[in-house]
């Protein structure tokens, strides 16, 4: 028997070393070392039936044939749209999110869905009977897909062989583990070494696999940010467990670009595609109310309409409190120091409480100007104007400054049945005859107050 080889690596990013070390040299962090047993005698190279086309001699880019690629395209049309026009074949997807925001289930769906081919499920985290009982929940069952709880990820390759699958899901990849490697499933040299197999797996059938991977608490991809350098697309889904909304980013994308944004609804039988997000985000309440304000934003490519709520109150106790929900914390401290240093606001000894409407976190700096307009408006309680929309950046001597695709957000605002929206006087190429909604331009705070109210 070959000697047990064992060596210390960090659960965080992968590094390895022959001692445990206390805060890691690659990443810093500290007390990630776990030791790990490397080899278990003679790795075995699983060679799969439909072997691999390639040429490894260099050739002549010119010279290389176009093989124009022909894309699945899935049922599930968010799915879709993220993936980037359909799903490649041999690709690797790994799909990622925290545990319970609807992973199994928008996989299961899509398995579900694609009734014309044909789909091995592996789960290593439930029953069969679990997953029969979810499938059914969601809707109809499809013949062509098939079961597999199994951990073991030779044996998988051995039934995928055998029923040669359109598609092959495996739920998840802290589960499985390979007979090549002596570490518990989940630790970093199963997890790369499983990886590594389903990449060759894809690659050389052809077919597309999509792995589903767990979150750590801090918001990375779990474990190692190895895995996420060895797949083609990294796809995360993401939302606030309490609220029904959920968001498909991708992150990573070898095949297309990483600005589509899929929106799902979450209902008791499985997932809703969103085709409309501003309908839905922005609150039915036709009653004036101070502290709300509406703002066009856009989710990588999507222009959409969300409503920021703000509350303004005299603090309690000695220092004020600041909170925000879906939306940077330091951010809004940034604006609050502006509105004060700049616009004269006397909001120092006051709590600020900031919610983005929906739940969903919002990133893109274009909403900076409902969220000045949302505090004011809760600080003097009164209620902005119906119909105004707002779309600018606020920048730190309280100028307005211009957003990107400012014509896509006021066209978002058009289709809403918004009459006005307050933009930069700096984005250039916007011209009114071109729009039936008022496009007002504002270069300060104060002109853009003069409007609101
Ligand atoms: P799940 O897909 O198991 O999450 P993950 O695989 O990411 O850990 O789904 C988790 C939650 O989704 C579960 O708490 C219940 C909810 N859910 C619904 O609301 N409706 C449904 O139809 C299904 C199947 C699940
Ligand atoms: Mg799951």
């Amino acid at each position: 028997m070959a000697k047990v080889k064992t060596a210390y690596f960090c659960q965080n990013c992968g590094h390895e070393a022959p001692k445990w070390l206390g805060r890691c040299p690659s990443c810093s962090e500290w007390n990630t070392f776990v030791e790990e047993v490397i080899t278990k005698g003679k790795k075995e190279v699983t060679v799969f039936s439909k072997s691999s086309k390639r040429t490894s001699k260099p050739q002549a880019i010119h010279e290389i044939e176009e093989i124009p690629q022909q894309r699945l395209q899935m049922v599930d049309r968010e799915l879709n749209r993220v993936l980037g026009d359909g799903l490649v074949p041999g690709s690797l997807t790994l799909f990622g999110g925290e545990p319970g925001i609807g992973k199994s289930t928008l996989m299961l769906q899509m398995a579900m869905q694609e009734t014309k081919h044909k789909i091995l499920y592996v789960s290593g985290e439930e029953s069969d009977q679990q997953i029969k009982m979810r499938a059914s929940r969601i809707g109809e069952l499809n013949e062509n897909c098939f079961l597999l709880t199994e951990t073991q990820l030779e044996s998988i390759f051995k039934h995928a062989e055998n029923l040669q699958p359109t598609m092959l899901v495996i739920d998840s990849i802290q589960t499985i583990h390979s007979e090549n490697i002596e570490s518990s499933p989940g630790s970093i040299s199963q997890i790369r070494e499983c990886t590594a197999q389903l990449l060759r797996f894809a690659k050389q059938t052809e077919t597309p696999v999509f792995l589903i991977g767990h979150i750590t608490k801090e918001g990375s991809l779990a474990g190692p940010k190895v895995l996420e350098h060895m797949v083609d697309t990294v796809l995360q889904f993401e939302g606030d467990r309490n609220h029904v909304y959920r968001l498909l980013r991708s992150i990573k994308n070898r095949f297309g670009s990483t600005n589509e944004l899929g929106i799902y609804e979450m209902l008791g039988n499985g997932l809703r595609q969103v085709d409309n997000p501003s309908e839905i985000l922005i609150s039915n309440n036709q009653d004036d109310l101070s502290g709300s304000a509406i703002a066009a934003t856009l989710e990588g490519l999507r222009p959409m309409l969300i409503e920021v709520q703000a509350l303004v109150s005299t603090a309690a106790y000695g220092t004020p409190q600041r909170s925000a929900t879906g939306f940077d914390l330091r951010r809004l401290n940034m604006l609050l120091a502006v509105m004060e240093k700049r616009c004269g606001f006397k909001l120092g000894a006051k709590d600020v409480f900031l919610n983005i409407a929906g739940g969903i976190k919002v990133s893109d700096p274009g909403i900076d100007l409902a969220v000045v307009a949302s505090i004011l408006s809760s600080n003097a309680d009164i209620a902005i104007k119906k119909n105004i929309s707002l779309s600018a950046e606020v920048g730190l001597s309280g100028e307005i400054r211009p957003v990107n695709r400012v014509d896509q957000r006021i066209s978002e605002a058009e289709k809403l049945g918004f009459d006005k929206i307050i933009i930069s006087k700096d984005n250039k190429g916007i011209k009114q005859s071109d729009f039936k909604i008022e496009i007002v331009g504002c270069s300060r705070i104060e002109e853009v107050l003069r409007e609101l109210f």
